[in-house]
């Protein structure tokens, strides 16, 4: 049963200070997350309660008790720091979502290490880079993703270490590789944790934005505050709650919520190994009794589409609570959930670099579908003016949306690129970088990107990344790259190519362009056309105008065009 307090209730004397008191932890003392994640809930009466359980594409099925969680994050530690990887080395998972992620990123930050997380579905040239500028020390992978890691190793000169959690042992290893295979070692019972303190940094997640190269978004063992207490008042996580959030740890929804927030309240957490189909997730509801389920719109669209008919065929009656993040939830999927599950998704709304959930509705507030709710207790969130950077008061107006710095999980700094994020900040306020109004309740409306990156399927997408790739192919001369509607991920990317002489466009050009960026970029970045143009609009300047570009695809005004090149 739900024990909720309501919003306003939470809001009165708010202060982070209660969330430490829960965790007791004392300003100054030392606070790590990989310990209370599994340590700490040991030490509560739970080591034999069950922290994860998770399914694989055919139907294996493992699960772990707090205990098991504590032996084998201690191991994980233990064989890094043995290794000789130290407290701030950078150490990547680069993992489908097997236990090992899970159990990795907890024993990385147990030694004080830098947990990177990548999503494994990158690809060589798409890791490189994030390797590169993380300075990365070690990689764990499972065999299956360590050829694209030898493909690059050899130029990541800080890279020493490949960590192989698979390994077959009728193989030979390569130079650097190592095998941790916590099915066959082992578990360390005792492990000395590093004394990691609020500002010591944690985990390292690259996002997209709309120029240069991704950006490695740095966190701190500090974030558990706000991840704990969104967790609990904001997902209404609970002692008894089987909690499934569907997103990938190389995303910060599955580092945030799918390990922090779940293993530190000392819920069971479930991770189910399989892409996506209705039959297949309904099924893993009803087998596990998920009572609480925080997914992303795609997913949910996609679920409509299957059909209430899919449903039908499931007792989904375990659900009590469901929750949203990472694009625009329209108001259709939260009415159709209602009807379907007898239960409305709840929106909520952050990004990377927030660390925690910022804005969303509240268990037990009243849900106004398509909107994001409100600012999460301790939050000071506005619109603001595009120009002045000044509040907007009047309800309705649409302006940036800013929140004034210092909840605990906010980024800290983005990786060797102060300048960036000093940029960030404007008049006071940070700057996610979105369009939103407020209605007359306080109630925020998203509006869009500020910028030109794009939000596929929840994945952001940064232009520039792709139009660079085009670019290396020799018969690219020019690209831009936008957003085109699309029914289930909302957007996806279209290119537009100018070619260089002597080539032509057409369906075998673009197949072979399309093969050649396959290779340097992540697939959810692959656009899902190429049109061929004689030139591209420009500036007097020639910068290339993508918003004259999607504005045609989005079937928009195109707006001024004074500054083009061929008025
Ligand atoms: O544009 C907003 C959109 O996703 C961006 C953050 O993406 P990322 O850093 O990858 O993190 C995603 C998961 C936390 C935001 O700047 N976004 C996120 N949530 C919502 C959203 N757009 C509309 N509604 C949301 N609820």
């Amino acid at each position: 049963m739900s024990n909720i307090i309501s919003y306003e209730e939470r809001l009165k004397n708010f202060s982070w200070k209660a969330a430490e008191e829960e965790l007791e932890y004392k300003e100054g003392n030392v606070i790590n997350i990989g310990w209370y994640c599994s340590d700490r809930i040991c030490n509560m009466g739970k080591a034999d309660k069950t922290a994860l359980i998770w399914e694989n594409m055919a139907g294996v099925e493992r699960k772990y008790s707090y205990n098991d969680l504590r032996l084998t994050t201690n191991t994980v530690g233990n064989f890094l720091r043995e290794l000789g990887i130290k407290n701030e080395d950078r150490v990547c998972l680069f993992m489908d979502k097997i236990p090992e992620l899970y159990i990795g990123l907890l024993g990385v930050l147990k030694i004080g290490a830098i947990a990177q997380p990548l999503f494994s579905a990158f690809g060589d040239e798409s890791l490189f880079v994030r390797l590169d500028n993380a300075e990365t020390t070690a990689v764990i992978t499972q065999k299956k993703h360590a050829p694209k890691i030898r493909k690059i190793m050899n130029r990541l000169p800080n890279l020493k270490h490949l960590i192989i959690v698979d390994h077959d042992p009728a193989k030979p290893l390569g130079p650097g590789e190592v095998v941790l295979d916590l099915h066959t070692m082992p578990w360390v019972d005792e492990l000395e944790i590093f004394p990691t303190k609020a500002e010591s940094p944690s985990v390292l997640h690259y996002t997209s934005g709309t120029t240069g190269q991704p950006k490695g978004v740095k966190h701190v063992h500090y974030s558990l505050i706000s991840q704990y207490l969104t967790t609990k008042w904001v997902l209404d996580i609970q002692d008894d709650d089987i909690y499934w959030c569907t997103a990938d740890p190389g995303w910060v929804t599955g580092t945030s919520y799918g390990i922090i927030g779940g293993f530190a309240t000392g819920a069971t957490s479930c991770v189910m190994d399989v892409g996506f189909s209705a039959d297949a997730w309904y099924k893993f509801i009803e087998k596990h009794k998920v009572t609480m389920w925080y997914s992303a719109p795609t997913a949910i669209r996609s679920l409509m589409k299957a059909g209430a008919d899919v449903v039908k065929k499931y007792k989904l009656t375990s659900l009590r609570h469901l929750a949203s993040v990472g694009e625009p939830l329209n108001s259709e999927a939260v009415v159709w959930s209602e009807k379907v599950f007898g239960k409305a998704f709840h929106d909520t709304y952050w990004q990377t670099e927030t660390g925690s959930i910022m804005i969303c509705n509240f268990p037990g507030m009243k849900i106004k579908p398509g909107s994001m709710g409100k600012p999460f207790p301790g939050i000071e969130a506005c619109v603001l003016d595009t120009e002045t950077f000044e509040p907007l008061t009047e309800s309705g107006k649409i302006g940036l949306i800013g929140f004034k710095p210092g909840w605990p999980a906010m980024m800290r700094t983005y990786w060797r690129n102060e300048a960036t994020y000093q940029n960030k900040f404007k008049n006071g306020w940070y700057l996610p970088g979105d369009r939103s109004s407020i209605d007359n309740e306080g109630y925020y409306w998203f509006v869009g990107r500020d910028d030109d990156v794009i939000n596929t399927g929840g994945h952001l997408v940064s232009p520039f990344e792709v139009e660079s790739a085009l670019l290396e192919n020799e018969m690219v001369a020019e690209s831009a790259v936008v957003s085109k509607p699309d029914d289930i991920n909302m957007e996806v990317v279209k290119a537009f190519v100018t070619l260089n002489p002597g080539f032509e466009g057409n369906k075998d050009t673009e197949l072979i362009i399309m093969n050649f960026i396959r290779k340097k970029l992540s697939p959810l970045a692959m656009p899902q056309e190429i049109e061929f143009v004689p030139n591209l609009p420009k500036t007097r300047s020639g910068k290339i105008m993508r918003r004259i570009l999607k504005a045609k695809e989005w079937g928009e005004e195109i707006g001024d065009t004074s500054t083009l090149e061929d008025d």
